[in-house]
């Protein structure tokens, strides 16, 4: 998740406290946030990047912290191009467009068309400028291998880069890369095969994809499932189904596992492992979407945000076995939590009766 929190797209102090507690989770897979494959693809100046030396220097010692201290936790990393939704100020600094005075620059899309009123037009990738994106993934990519990294997810949701050379709404080029679903699934798929073959075979390349635009005229679960099926021909490891994003005024309906019917069909359509997310946040649902077989993984935002020990806990619920950090008292936390939790409120008269007054004055 993205932490706004880099210098000139290197990681900081932050980003190693940030992850470390994730380090912790025992978390099957944990995915370091969208990361720019060029500085103009970075969302805000703020937004990390691994672009230069310095940041892959920085980054590797950050994964290596994480990795010290992971037992069976995998970590991944997300790569990124911004496209014409870049160069915004921080969420908490408004989001709001940046001129070249506040260090903001001029954005690439697929076609003159504005993410909204308030930003100005990207400017239409020609064919030096898509050679020059294909070239930054793959550089970025052999520096998520030589950082360490066992996993690359290639960003195609969100409105962001190729999520909009996806959408009709973004795209209206009239070229080999714009109009028939073949055209808007070519830029990706030529990312994803070039990034495939330079990297180990061993390493899994997967690709996030929106399973829909919430627009009438926008992309929809017919293209994400075109778009799987033409990354699968390009070695595709895996899909993780999100959606949204691509333009402002989208109607997208939110409700607990709202993106889960787009994963679902892009499984059983495409084939390939694939992803959920999207609020799911208890752990029986989670499992269930499982059994079903409905995704074959399960990727919690904000609840891991909210929780970094969420794994722990949901292995408690589900009565799994987790292999958690050594030094003393780590390992028997949730347990003693759970039992503590079971117990009731303190045994003192007087607490319990404190106790259940502060309950009721928080309903
Ligand atoms: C603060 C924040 C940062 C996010 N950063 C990313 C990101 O870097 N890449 C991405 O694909 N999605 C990003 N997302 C979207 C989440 O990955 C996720 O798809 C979304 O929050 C829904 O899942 P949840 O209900 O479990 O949070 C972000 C979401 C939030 C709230």
């Amino acid at each position: 998740m993205c932490q706004y929190s880099a210098v000139d797209g290197v990681p900081t102090e932050w980003h190693r406290l940030h992850l470390g507690q994730f380090a912790l989770s025992r978390a099957g897979l944990v995915f370091v946030e969208a990361t720019a494959v060029e500085a103009i693809g970075r969302i805000t100046p703020a937004c990390l990047g691994l672009y230069s030396d310095e940041s892959e220097r920085a980054l590797k010692s950050v994964v290596e912290s994480f990795k010290s201290q992971a037992g069976a936790t995998r970590i991944g990393i997300q790569l990124a191009h911004a496209g014409r939704k870049a160069s915004i100020s921080r969420p908490w600094e408004g989001g709001r467009p940046l001129g070249p005075a506040e260090g903001g620059w001029g954005t690439a899309g697929p076609s003159a068309v504005p993410f909204d009123a308030q930003r100005p037009a990207p400017q239409p990738l020609d064919a030096a400028g898509i050679a020059r994106i294909k070239v930054a993934f793959v550089a970025a990519a052999l520096r998520a291998v030589r950082i360490g990294f066992d996993a690359i997810e290639l960003h195609m949701a969100h409105g962001y880069l190729m999520s909009s050379f996806l959408s009709p709404l973004a795209n209206r080029r009239n070229d080999a890369y714009g109009g028939g679903i073949e055209n808007r699934t070519r830029l990706q798929s030529e990312i994803l095969a070039a990034v495939r073959a330079a990297i180990p075979a061993d390493i899994p390349v997967g690709a996030r994809i929106s399973g829909s635009d919430w627009r009438e005229g926008g992309a929809t679960v017919e293209d994400a499932v075109a778009l799987g099926h033409a990354l699968k021909r390009q070695g595709c490891d895996f899909l993780d189904v999100s959606s949204g994003g691509v333009v402002a005024d989208q109607q997208m309906v939110l409700r607990p596992g709202y993106q889960l019917p787009f994963a679902s069909r892009v499984k059983q359509e495409v084939g390939l492992p694939t992803m959920t997310v999207g609020l799911i946040s208890r752990p029986h649902s989670a499992e269930a979407i499982l059994a079903a077989g409905h995704a074959d993984f399960v990727a919690l935002a904000r609840a891991m945000l909210d929780d970094p020990r969420w794994p722990w806990h949901a292995a408690n619920a589900l009565g799994a076995d987790l292999d958690l950090p050594a030094p003393t008292g780590y390992a028997v936390a949730p347990r003693w939590r759970q039992n503590t939790e079971e117990a009731g409120a303190l045994p003192d008269p007087m607490l319990g009766a404190a106790e259940a007054a502060l309950a009721k004055a928080a309903q």
